[in-house]
This record gives C-alpha cells, structure tokens and sequence, in this order.
C-alpha cells in the first residue's frame, strides 16, 4: 500500500499520454505551446505499461488515461487492454474531449475501458467554438452519445466561466440528467498557460443558480473524491470541484504521471520526479524506489486555497487536469 506522511492511501495514477491537443480550450491550451515534447522523449506504451504494473503491484487501484488529448495517440485502446488484461478489476477510465470517441467508442469499450470524463462548457456551438477556437460541438455531442451506446459511464465536467457559459449553468445540468449522466462543475484553477482575461465561478454562485429551479441537499464529500456532492430532492446528483477551498487536498489520493515519465505529487506544484530512465532500461526496482519517494514527497494541500495563493505554473494539458 502507499501511504503518504499525512496518512492518505495513495491509490490512483493518472497517466497522460500525449500533451498534444487538438483543441485550444481557453482555460487550458488557448495557443499552441512554443514547443510540444519531442517525440523521442515520450515513452512507449510497454515503457508506461511496466512503470504501471509496479504502480498496481504496489497498490494503485484506479487508473485514469489523460491528455492532452488522449485520443491523438494511436493505439490507444491496444494500451488500454495491456493494463486491463494484467489487472482486469482495475477501475480503468479516460479524460477526453470526446471529439474523436465516434467510432472509436466501442473498440475502447472492448479493450477494458469502463468509464469516461468528458468536457461539455456548453450546448452552444458558438460558445464552443469561442472556447475550444475550434467548431467542435456536433462531434462532442455524437462522441457521447455513442460512448452512451456501447454502455461505457459518462460523467461530464463543465468549467463555469463568467460572460462565455455562466448563462448555461442549469441547461447543461439538465442535459445530462435527461442522459442519466453526472455533471461536475470545476472551479476554473488558475494557471499561468491559460488565457488572463478567464473570470471563473466559484460554488456560492453555483448553488445559487441551481438553487433557482432544484432544492437539493449538501451531500459532502465522497470518500476520496475532491468533489463535493449535492442531491436534487428528485435524486439526481451534482458535483462541485472547489480546489480553493481549505479541505479540498485532505483526502487526496492521486499522483500524476506525464507521458515522458514525470511523476508528479501535486497538480498546483512544479515539483516531479522522472522514471524515464529507469522504464527506458527497464530497472522495476528503481521506478518503485522513485514512486515511493514521489509519495513520501507529496504536499499536504496545493496554494489556491491560500489567501494570496497565487497562478499554478503547471500546464493542464501536460498533467491531464
Ligand atoms: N481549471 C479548471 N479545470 C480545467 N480543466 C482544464 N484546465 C482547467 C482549469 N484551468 C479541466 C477541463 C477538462 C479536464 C481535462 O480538465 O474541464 O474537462
Ligand atoms: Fe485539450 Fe482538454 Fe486542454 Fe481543452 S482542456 S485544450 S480539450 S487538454
């Protein structure tokens, strides 16, 4: 088991597979970065694959494939069915854009994969072309829906933003309720790679428009899930990600792994340490040491909960949110 110096169990690895984007979401990508890792530097699925069985052997139960975007990397279901096939009760889910999940849903299905977040900011196909700088909105729609299909679990993530969707607060809500699907509304993090003029929201706000048409109830946390969750009296359940507030790292129980091999304790830290050499010679007990090192290292909380707690440097689409 992982256990990091404030008492958490350490037990879901996020892996980003590529940086590389096919949207410029404002809040995330606005310009293409001034250079993308060189490709020589990623590391194959094999290499991943063997830091990822020492990360199951050693505990980890939960693993969640992110980008960039995810799908931009060939093969991926192949990846997805070597972790499956070494572990197949692991809880095995994907971050993407859903632009390319038409017809690719059902072949990540067969591979293992159960579950998948994806973006919807809005039902706009304006307001999504303002934010991804792409017209992208039929795609995402088609992509869930089929991923509904082939039965995969969709939740959705919408990151609330003053003057661009804050009018589409219950809309959104409501189209996924129709769908059975979860939304959860993530509080806009501040990041120096992001676009400055971004006003996010923060829970208050929220609660308060969706307080207007639903009585819902504080439902709190759930075990180690940083969202905190409300129940409509008509039972539907909403999520709020709140990363400002002061217990929002309590129960964190993620790290992070890049697609050239940094481990990364904390979302808001610059702070990593690299298993790329030690995959690359395939040397299992140095990426174990080097995992276990990056636990006992992690941060108590990150600094957006602090008064002046200032822009994370952290790239989203390097760390995969
Ligand atoms: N603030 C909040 N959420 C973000 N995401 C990306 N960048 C940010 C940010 N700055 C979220 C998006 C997407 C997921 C991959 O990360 O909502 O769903
Ligand atoms: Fe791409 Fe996701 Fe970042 Fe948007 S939020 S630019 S879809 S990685």
């Amino acid at each position: 088991m992982l256990v990091d110096s404030y008492g958490r169990t350490v037990d879901y690895l996020r892996v980003s597979v590529t940086e590389r984007c096919n949207f410029r979401c404002q809040y995330c990508m606005p310009e293409k970065p001034f250079s993308w890792v060189p490709k020589e530097n990623l590391l194959s699925f094999e290499e991943l694959f063997l830091f990822i069985k020492v990360a199951i052997d050693e505990g980890v139960k939960k693993i969640r494939i992110t980008g960039g975007e995810p799908l931009l990397r060939e093969d991926l279901d192949k990846f997805l069915k070597m972790i499956y096939d070494y572990k197949p009760d692991i809880d095995l889910a994907m971050t993407t854009n859903a632009f390319l999940l038409k017809g690719t849903a059902q072949r990540l299905k067969d591979a293992g994969l159960k579950r998948i977040n994806v973006s919807i900011d809005t039902l706009k196909p304006e307001v999504a072309l303002a934010i991804a700088q792409k017209d992208v909105l039929k795609n995402v729609l088609e992509g869930v829906n089929e991923a509904l299909k082939v039965g995969l679990k969709v939740k959705v993530n919408m990151v609330p933003m003053k003057g661009m969707n804050d009018g589409e607060i219950l809309d959104v809500l409501e189209y996924c309720k129709e769908r059975n699907m979860s939304i959860r509304y993530i509080e806009y993090m501040e990041n120096v790679h992001a676009s400055v003029d971004i006003k996010g929201m923060k829970s208050d706000e929220l609660l308060s428009i969706i307080g207007e048409r639903y009585k819902f109830t504080d439902e709190g946390f759930e075990a180690t899930s940083p969202s905190h969750g409300y129940k409509c009296e008509d039972g539907y359940k909403f999520g709020i990600i709140e990363p400002y507030k002061d217990d929002f790292c309590a129960k964190c129980n993620r790290i992070r792994l890049t697609a050239e091999g940094n481990l990364i304790p904390c979302l808001y830290f610059d702070e990593a340490m690299s298993i790329h050499d030690a995959v690359k010679r395939g040397d299992i007990q140095e990426a174990a040491n080097v995992l276990k090192e990056v636990i006992r290292t992690k941060p108590e909380k990150n600094r957006w909960s602090e008064e002046d707690g200032e822009a994370s440097n952290r790239a989203f689409y390097e760390t995969g949110g």
